[in-house]
């Protein structure tokens, strides 16, 4: 039987595209014998889950995340790929270079001839975006009490220093603040992928699909900052603060990522809890506060190429789309934070 068995990893290796209807016809003792191999290529399919953006609806952020992981261990996700038929090996060298490799990274008018091209990601509809909650998950555990306290204390703090609750909320208040935050949420999703593309390099092993999704989310955070930076100018000073809390803050967070991922992934979650917290209050100033004018305001152009906006869209429009991203990103770290570091992502490019 352990013969049998050492013969049948590498064919397993060699047939790796197609893992479940091999391992559908294991006998039961062989896959014991190998259970973390046969656990390996069972996982390799859990690309993703057939939802996208599930982050909108009624559940709680413990609902969402208890179903992308009852997804993965009960099999309900799209099957990979046959890497050779994916698009890109199959595109002539000499392609037109104003087209990207998948269209949905693409905008529709064209607007790619200035070298932008951006990731893919979702693309909010109305409804979406009007039924993002305030939701929050329950800490359990020391970790997830650690990173829920380290945001709190680090919010307070914030909150008092900026004024945030005692001066009024006007244009210049908010534009500071989403600027210099945007500048700080950009930072975990980079960090976070270079610590695992490092590691995968180091340690000649796979990554399990988590690299895209943290690049992802880094570039939608970059976003959120070059929209808000169409409407404000930062002066030297600002700059200046905002270069000493990068520099705490990727020595910070990527000594921790290094040593505790779980923890700093439940603590962007819980981050993105206080962005939608804040995003939502931004969206009461328009509504009834000081920034009423942000109702009528034209949304920038980048903004409108890149969540393919209406090109009457204003900032309360801009606003509603940055809120669902901070949403998602809120999900899909607490989903990260409850998983293996070697469990597969079951967020595919754009999701
Ligand atoms: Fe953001
Ligand atoms: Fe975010």
């Amino acid at each position: 039987m352990v013969m049998r068995s050492v013969i049948l990893i590498p064919r397993l290796m060699l047939h790796s595209v197609r893992p479940i209807s091999l391992l559908q016809q294991l006998p039961k003792s062989q896959y014991i014998l190998a259970p973390q191999l046969s656990r390996t290529l069972y996982l390799n399919q859990a690309l993703c889950s057939p939802h996208v953006a599930d982050d909108n609806t009624n559940k709680t952020i413990d609902e969402m995340v208890s179903d992308r992981i009852e997804d993965i261990k009960s099999g309900k996700f799209q099957k990979m790929k046959d890497p050779q038929k994916l698009k890109h090996f199959r595109t002539p060298p000499n392609v037109d270079a104003a087209h990207s490799l998948d269209p949905t990274m693409v905008p529709k008018d064209g607007a790619t001839t200035d070298g932008s091209y951006t990731l893919p990601h979702p693309i909010w509809s109305t409804k979406e975006v009007h039924s993002v909650k305030v939701t929050h998950k329950t800490p359990k555990g020391l970790l997830d009490w650690f990173a829920y306290l380290t945001i709190k204390s680090l919010r307070v703090s914030y909150d008092l220093v900026s004024g945030y609750n005692r001066r009024t909320r006007d244009e210049a208040l908010w534009l500071n603040r989403i600027v210099f935050l945007e500048t700080v949420a950009g930072v975990p999703g980079m960090v976070a992928a270079m610590v695992r593309h490092l590691h995968s390099l180091r340690k000649m092993r796979r990554d399990h699909g988590w690299i895209h999704t943290l690049l992802e989310e880094a570039e939608n955070e970059r976003m959120h900052l070059m929209t808000a930076l169409q409407l404000k100018n930062p002066s030297l000073m600002f700059k200046g603060v905002v270069l000493a809390a990068q520099g705490a803050f990727v020595t910070w967070f990527g000594i921790f990522y290094l040593i505790a991922p779980r923890y700093c992934h439940r603590f962007v979650g819980y981050l993105e809890e206080e962005a939608v917290r804040t995003y939502t209050k931004c969206l009461k100033d328009i509504e009834d506060g000081a920034i009423s004018h942000w109702k009528t305001k034209p949304a920038p152009q980048i903004a409108v190429n890149y969540w393919n906006l209406a090109p009457t869209a204003t900032m309360k429009d801009v606003i509603l789309a940055i809120r669902a991203d901070e949403a998602h990103h809120r999900v899909v770290n607490h989903t990260l934070a409850s998983m293996n570091k070697d469990d597969f992502n079951p967020y595919k490019p754009g999701e």
